[in-house]
């Protein structure tokens, strides 16, 4: 039997006079307060020291890259020598070994294994289950009515990939999902702000956070493992992205048993394309609604662009070529906000990066959320202005001063997908609904895994004629 080993990075041997330079450090924390309490605000800062700037979050140093040309070198050019190492650890308690957390054959593998699925020919096998369950969500909507949009968004984006990865749809079913979904997402937030050795404990004992979170996970693994059950005994082949793991034959297999994924890995693979094409999907669209929301000018734009392009009908992937400004907005919209706020990678071996040596076992981010808004790249970085993504600016722009979905071989495998159901689910609401923010409501972001709007985003919905 084939085994797939993924590699662990050794701890990082640091000579601190050859360090890139960065924000001052108390003793014994470093800057560990300011990361955790304040973290935007420090990252802001600490970007003014250079393109690539040291971080003490003990007990690790971060490297921090913010100029297109190293981040290019680091997802690129290095891509053989860095990979998640220690950056997902947490996230392994939900995903195990999926595409997201691991690295080196394994990832080498799956990724080939997966990638064919994700062509834009197949996933647009799936456009009809995102505008129908678009329809089906905002015929429960009133107009006048105030909602939590991010809650809204939320929900939709659930029962879409419940459905495109599971074939599910009973709503107690999705509802109970999303609730395990939820609780595992509190839970790896809160240890990812953790030291790595109390974190390892917590999850070991059996506190009561730990013990919630494992009785959601043994939902979510009971489904998962029922369906796949299920499947393999039926030999029915349904046109979901599972059926898609289960299905797929390793061509390069040394025999036909490891040609296969095992129960595990597709356990792994399909939580994982669930984790991760959940929430990212619903935080962009959140966020670009209350961009349109507090800009009418563009909302207005917006609207005449769909009622031009599809009056009345439902739009097609097809469609989605001509909404132009449509794409501007989301592009607009994921540059500001973008639903990963960072992207980190670790070396497992010596790296050289902007003239730095970086040893191995090093972590570095990149956080889109500071580079996207770089005024070197962008004229008034912080407007929202669709308009200036022309194709001259786009041929300008270096590659990576704009990457909401990442780069180089780890490239975010669900990004057609995701700009496919954004662009459905955004043309779908906006022909009947236009939204108008709450201005009592007080924008705070929250960067956890994903950049939410810390309470939600209360909206009017207001229905247009
Ligand atoms: C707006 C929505 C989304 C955003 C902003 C987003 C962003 C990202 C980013 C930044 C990465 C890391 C890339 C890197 O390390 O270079 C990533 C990886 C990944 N994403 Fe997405 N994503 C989105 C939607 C989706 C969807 C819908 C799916 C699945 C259906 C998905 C599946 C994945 C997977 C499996 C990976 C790991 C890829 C690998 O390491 O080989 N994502 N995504």
């Amino acid at each position: 039997m084939t085994t797939y080993t993924v590699p662990h990075p050794p701890k990082p041997v640091v000579d601190r006079a050859t360090l890139p330079p960065g924000p001052a450090e108390l003793p014994i924390v470093g800057q560990s307060f300011q990361y955790v309490f304040n973290l935007l605000d420090f990252l802001h800062g600490a970007a003014t020291y250079g393109d690539l700037v040291t971080l003490s979050v003990k007990p690790a140093l971060v490297y921090m890259v913010n100029h297109p040309e190293l981040i290019q070198e680091l997802f690129v050019t290095n891509h053989r020598s860095v990979g998640r190492g220690r950056v997902t650890e947490t996230l392994q308690y939900l995903m195990g070994y999926g595409l997201v957390t691991s690295d080196g054959p394994l990832h080498l593998r799956q990724r080939r294994l997966m990638q064919p699925q994700f062509h834009h020919r197949r996933i647009a096998a799936y456009a009809q289950t995102m505008t129908d369950f678009t329809r089906r969500h905002e015929a429960n909507w009133r107009d006048g009515a105030r909602v939590d949009l991010a809650g809204e968004m939320s929900e939709l984006t659930l029962h879409i990939v419940v459905k495109t990865l599971f074939g599910l749809e009973l709503p107690d079913t999705v509802r109970r999902i999303g609730a395990a979904f939820e609780l595992s997402n509190d839970y790896i937030k809160a240890r990812d702000n953790q030291p790595p050795a109390l974190r390892r404990l917590f999850h070991r004992l059996p506190l009561p956070f730990t013990r919630r979170f494992k009785r959601g996970l043994a939902y979510l693994d009971e489904t998962t493992y029922g369906l796949i059950e299920e499947r393999r005994r039926s030999g029915l082949e349904g046109d979901d992205l599972l059926s898609m793991l289960l299905n797929v034959r390793d061509e390069e297999a040394d025999n036909p048993a490891n040609a296969v994924m095992t129960d595990q890995q597709v356990r792994d693979e399909a939580i994982t394309l669930f984790a991760a094409g959940h929430e990212t999907t619903a935080v962009a669209l959140t966020w670009t609604w209350f961009l349109l929301a507090t800009h009418p000018d563009i909302q207005a734009r917006f609207h005449a662009e769909l009622d031009d392009v599809l009056g009345r009908r439902s739009p097609t992937p097809d469609d989605l070529p001509k909404l132009a400004f449509t794409e501007q907005v989301l592009t607009e919209s994921m540059r500001l906000y973008p639903p990963i706020w960072s992207t980190g990678r670790m070396t497992f071996e010596p790296i050289t990066l902007g003239g730095y040596h970086i040893p191995a076992g090093a972590t570095l981010v990149a956080p889109q959320l500071i580079n996207q808004r770089d005024p070197r790249w962008y004229d008034d970085p912080l407007e929202f202005c669709p308009n200036r993504w022309t194709p001259e600016f786009r041929e300008r722009l270096p590659r990576f001063a704009y990457y909401p979905f990442g780069g180089g071989p780890r490239l975010c495998i669900g990004e057609g997908f995701a700009w496919m159901e954004a662009m459905l689910v955004l043309a779908t609401l906006g022909q009947k609904w236009a939204m108008r923010h709450d201005p009592s409501h007080r924008i705070e972001l929250v960067p956890l895994v994903s950049l939410r709007p810390k309470g939600g985003m209360p909206m009017f919905l207001e229905r247009r004629d």
